[in-house]
């Protein structure tokens, strides 16, 4: 892909930031490995076969950090917890004019970038995309393709099942700072203050998993899902054996969770950072290869029709570097011209594949992959699943509409990917 400068990786050498250099590295695209430790940057750099710029550049380096991403087509930031470490970066790439994703989950960091960094990026004419990982790339784009032919709605769900999920210590050190942090709903047509109420509901997924136990989540699609759907209400829920590990202990999930946010907001918090530091950097490989997911999107509308998508997945670690490095490469690419904060749904062209920019990308030239079945899908009704899925196809990771006959006007998403590290 064509490349209108290099792309930057702040925090390459954390554990998702190796995994983001290593795709770079995969896709041939030119990059800047940065972060604060050049002893660190230099043995990554080595780690890739060297050839590769790096850059140190501590946060607190605020012309250092302009002046780095200056020269850059896109950055890539992936330093966290982001409420801590995140702000700098995402300020020089709007003052820079430098195109930006990032890869937090964290739901207030998104809300600092568009209330913060959205009017200075569009005079800039830097385009801010937070959260395009797993968190929260699959479920703002399937919220966006389940929503059509059925909005207004009344109401969105998007309803998360990860399975055998293990946090790298960094993601680990965000949740806990989101458990402790205010976050918003989205009700009424605005956004709220979210109740510390954590309510217990039961959600239907696909089979095999059926009907599970879910709690609220602070999800970011609660920001960025209101920007592109015409909904009076989102919801985002994840199933309570994601917090509680063992299916036996979900049910104490949502009577400690409170409980938990009260101490995470007191001085007993930094007793958590020694505990913290002895977690394991993150999951193996094979680890992450166990890892499934399922994500669901139920669109109610406005006159009582109901549509569904949904989509699944693996190794969420994987899938975020392969997101962060595509939504990055796509903007580092000649003719990308949006600006502002914006959602993923916003920034990319759903039918957009990896081939082509998003302003060239046609809406009916979706290729199909050669694992898609062959048998015709039938057409989704209303109130029945509409297909999606995650595929696994062994080049770069693709977000696409596929909105043609065999799919009946239906939505689908589709990522495929492999490991990057
Ligand atoms: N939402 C998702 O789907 C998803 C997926 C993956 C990751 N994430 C998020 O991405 C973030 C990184 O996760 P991770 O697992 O890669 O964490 P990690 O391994 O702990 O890496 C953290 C990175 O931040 C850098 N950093 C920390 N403090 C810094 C500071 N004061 N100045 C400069 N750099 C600093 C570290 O640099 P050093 O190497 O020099 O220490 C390292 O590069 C977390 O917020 C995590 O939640 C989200």
């Amino acid at each position: 892909m064509a490349q209108r400068g290099p792309i930057v990786v702040y925090g390459a050498t954390g554990y998702t930031g190796t995994l983001v250099a290593h795709e770079l590295r995969r896709r041939g695209l030119d990059m800047v490995l940065a972060g604060r430790s050049a002893d660190k940057l230099a043995r990554l750099a080595d780690a890739l076969g060297g050839g590769v710029a790096t850059r140190a550049v501590a946060l607190d380096d605020a012309a250092g950090l302009r002046d780095l991403l200056a020269g850059a087509a896109a950055a890539i930031a992936c330093a966290g917890p982001f409420v801590q470490h995140g702000e700098p970066v995402v300020r020089a790439a709007a003052e820079a004019g430098t195109h930006y994703v990032d890869t937090t989950g964290e739901q207030p960091f998104m809300a600092l970038v568009r209330d913060r960094y959205d009017a200075p990026a569009r005079r800039s004419g830097a385009a801010l995309v937070p959260a395009m990982g797993f968190d929260y790339l699959p479920g703002d784009l399937l919220a966006h393709l389940t929503a059509q032919g059925v909005e207004p709605l009344r109401e969105l769900t998007l309803a998360y099942a990860p399975r055998n999920l293990q946090p790298t210590r960094g993601t680990l050190r965000s949740a806990l700072g989101m458990l402790a942090a205010d976050s918003v709903v989205y009700e009424d047509g605005g956004w709220r203050p979210a109740p510390r109420s954590v309510p217990r509901a039961s959600f239907g997924f696909p089979q095999p998993l059926g009907a599970q136990p879910v709690m609220r989540y602070p999800s970011g699609e609660l920001l960025t899902v209101p920007r592109h759907v015409r909904t009076r209400k989102v919801a985002s829920l994840i199933t309570v054996e994601t917090f509680a590990g063992t299916p036996k202990a979900a049910p104490l999930t949502p009577l400690v969770a409170p409980a938990l946010a009260l101490a995470l907001r007191s001085p007993l918090r930094r007793g958590l950072e020694p505990l913290l530091a002895r977690f394991p950097e993150g999951p193996s490989a094979a680890a992450r290869a166990r890892v499934s997911f399922t994500v669901v999107a139920e669109a109610r509308g406005e006159d009582g029709r109901t549509r569904r998508g949904v989509a699944t997945g693996g190794d969420v670690y994987a899938l975020t570097a392969a997101t962060a490095v595509h939504g990055a490469a796509l903007m580092a690419a000649p003719g990308f011209d949006r600006a502002g904060f914006l959602a993923p749904a916003e920034a990319y062209d759903a039918t957009a594949s990896s081939t082509r920019s998003p302003r060239t990308a046609s809406r009916t030239s979706c290729p199909t992959p050669p694992d898609t079945p062959k048998r015709p899908i039938d057409p989704p009704a209303m109130g029945r699943d509409v297909p999606g899925r995650m595929v696994g196809e062994r080049r770069a990771w693709v977000i696409r509409r596929h909105d043609v006959g065999s799919l009946g006007g239906g939505a689908c998403v589709r990522a495929a990917g492999r490991s990057a590290g």
